[in-house]
């Protein structure tokens, strides 16, 4: 079976800047792979290319089994995409922006309000299904974004930052519902800035001024870093070390 996600020399700019710089990149079924990196270094624009948002400058992108945006259309159900600005409806209630996003994607009324109830108990906002979004807290509106982006019950899920700014309590939340999904069989690949969340993915991969600079799972990443320096070092070091490395 193909990997969820495969690229293969991928590249993108804008203008001069070269945003994507010959990415490689697998992500097997059933992994949380982490893309880690500082502010500039491709991720969002990486993410938008297998969204099928963006077109590739040269390479290949393949999701699902489809290349992508070639074949977009025939992954758009199976895929779940939670973009780095929230699209979320201020003026329309928690239930109605599901509604809307369900319908979006293709799903029936009824089916859309059967599954809306099962992924408010999920995220815990079931009491809130009537509240207009505009009204409600940071954290609230990222666990109705993270819903909407769930309802359709896709097979991959794409989320750019979706751990930014939230607080402890949420943050753990988050973890375990990816742990969660991870454990019913779905896919997920994320960005984030946080290196202390690069130990909870099953793969971690490290973006440098649009590449992957070094990639594995956490354990293997922090055994290659100790092999040199000794100790048990944490994601922050492992990141210093490799970040160091290519600087010479
Ligand atoms: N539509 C665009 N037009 C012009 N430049 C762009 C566009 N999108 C991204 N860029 C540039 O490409 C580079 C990579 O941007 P990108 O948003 O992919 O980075 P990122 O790693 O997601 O950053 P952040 O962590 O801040 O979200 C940056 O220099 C950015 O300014
Ligand atoms: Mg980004």
């Amino acid at each position: 079976m193909e990997a969820p996600v495969e690229m293969r020399g991928v590249v993108k700019s804008f203008g001069p800047i070269r945003a994507v710089a010959g990415v490689d990149l697998a992500v097997g079924r059933g992994e949380i792979y982490g893309l880690v990196g500082p502010s500039g270094t491709g991720k969002t624009t990486l993410i938008r290319m297998i969204c099928g948002l963006l077109k590739r400058d040269a390479g290949e992108v393949r999701v699902l089994g489809h290349p992508i945006p070639e074949e977009k259309r025939k992954v758009e159900g199976r895929l779940g995409y939670m973009p780095q600005e929230r699209a979320l409806y201020r003026d329309l209630s928690v239930e109605e922006n599901l509604l809307f996003f369900g319908q979006l994607n293709g799903m029936k009324r009824d089916e859309i309000q059967k599954r809306a109830a099962e992924i408010l108990d999920f995220m815990r906002l079931a009491h809130l299904k009537g509240h207009l979004v505009g009204n409600l807290s940071g954290g609230k509106k990222q666990r109705l974004s993270l819903a909407c982006t769930l309802l359709h019950r896709p097979e991959l899920l794409v989320l750019d930052e979706p751990t930014v700014e939230l607080d402890p309590a949420l943050w753990q939340e988050f973890w375990e519902h990816f742990h969660e999904l991870k454990a019913r069989g779905h896919t997920i690949l994320l960005t984030t800035h946080y290196l202390e969340e690069a130990g909870r993915c099953t793969c971690v991969g490290f973006m440098r001024a649009g590449r992957i600079q070094v990639e594995g799972a956490p354990a293997e990443l922090q055994a290659r870093v100790a092999q040199v320096q000794g100790g048990t070092p944490s994601m922050e070091e492992v990141f210093l070390f490799f970040a160091r490395r290519e600087g010479r």
